[in-house]
């Protein structure tokens, strides 16, 4: 890589520099998220993890995974999962991730994650993982958790450990998973010696959870969404949908996901003004949500079936050349490789 890796040293790692030999040049940080194949996205997702994930890629190196594999822990439906699989990565690219620096790859197209996944499950007890809020709140319900869903922290956990991963940027409903990433680094580093970086999850306080029209967490198991790359009438029938209470001055559901798209000061002037006027304030927040989504939605539309074929079968080659090199040593370290 022959950039300018350092802004403080413009000529530094140029020949001839004077402290070319003696300074080694800034890493830059790893990072690796990943989104399921499971439905379309809300805009939830978007300010809670995709947005901030473009936003730290352009500083940061980094793969994004369509996490096929973990999405057969509740999707069984082979045509509605394939279509699903191309739609994240038009989102994925819609939203600003550039395929030619970032990786943009299929989870079943790097077997590696499923290999060192059943290496960490061996690893871990039982108890351990029933820890986990996804196994957890099934049990609650009193439904049944396959076992994929039991041991979803550990192929989680392969995912970001192969590639020896700093951040994870994701919504505050994953950070237990993460936490389970670092505690499983530990646990292999600790028998086999150091193998895994230990990784951090990043969350945007602001945007940790994003609230639904119901004022609850959005998320498309509640049916309280907004979708991203929903129609402007999609958009604007989920929007005049958010619950208000017909008593208040200032309709709080509404300014708590308004809050999120204008800063501060324009929209305590926006609310005084309309003051009681409920139906004016949602079409401010479907003209504020247009004016984001709109660019992005014409983006994702130009991309063709060809364009997403391409886009995973260089993702998934470059993603499998680095976890097979981080394969090799693990497989070395725990003793199969005779
Ligand atoms: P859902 O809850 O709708 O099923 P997912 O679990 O598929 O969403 O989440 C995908 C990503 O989006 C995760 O990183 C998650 O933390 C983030 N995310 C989902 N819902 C929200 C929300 N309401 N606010 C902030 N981030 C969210
Ligand atoms: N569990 C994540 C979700 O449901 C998806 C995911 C799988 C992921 N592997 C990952 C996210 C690795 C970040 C890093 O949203």
């Amino acid at each position: 890589m022959s950039a300018n890796l350092c802004p403080h040293f413009p000529s530094f790692g140029s020949a001839g520099a004077p402290f070319s030999a003696t300074i080694l040049p800034m890493q830059k940080q790893r990072l690796f998220t990943g989104l399921q194949p499971s439905g379309a996205l809300h805009i939830g997702n978007y300010l809670g993890a995709l947005k901030q994930t473009t936003e730290l890629l352009q500083s940061a190196e980094g793969l994004v995974m369509i996490a096929d594999y973990h999405a057969l822990t509740t999707l069984k439906d082979p045509s509605e999962l394939r279509e699903n699989i191309a739609g994240v990565v038009r989102d994925y690219v819609a939203v600003g991730v550039d395929p030619k620096k970032a990786i943009i790859f299929q989870q079943s197209s790097v077997p590696q994650h499923t290999e060192l996944a059943w290496i960490l499950d061996c690893l871990v007890t039982v108890p351990f993982l029933m820890q986990a809020h996804a196994y957890k709140d099934k049990v609650a319900k009193g439904l049944d958790a396959n076992a994929g869903l039991f041991t979803y922290p550990m192929l989680m956990a392969a995912d970001i450990l192969l590639y020896d991963t700093d951040i994870v940027p994701v919504g505050a409903d994953q950070k237990q998973h993460v936490e389970y990433a670092r505690e499983a680094a530990v646990k292999f580093n600790t028998a086999f010696g150091e193998t895994f970086k230990e990784p951090k999850e990043k969350i945007l306080d602001a945007v940790a959870v994003v609230p639904g029209t119901d004022g609850k967490k959005m998320s498309k198991s509640y049916s309280n969404t907004i979708p991203l790359f929903g129609t402007k009438d999609e958009i604007q029938k989920a929007v005049m949908s958010i619950v208000t209470d017909s008593k208040a001055e200032s309709p709080e559901n509404v300014y708590n996901i308004h809050r999120l798209f204008r800063d501060r000061e324009e929209l305590s002037a926006l609310y005084k003004e309309n003051k009681g006027k409920y139906k004016a304030l949602k079409d401010a927040l479907v003209e504020d949500i247009e004016a984001v989504v709109g660019p992005m939605r014409a983006r994702r539309e130009s991309i063709t079936d060809n364009d997403v074929k391409a886009i995973l079968a260089d993702g998934g080659e470059r993603a499998r050349a680095q976890a097979e090199k981080k394969m090799a040593d693990v497989r070395n370290k725990v003793g199969v490789t005779i």
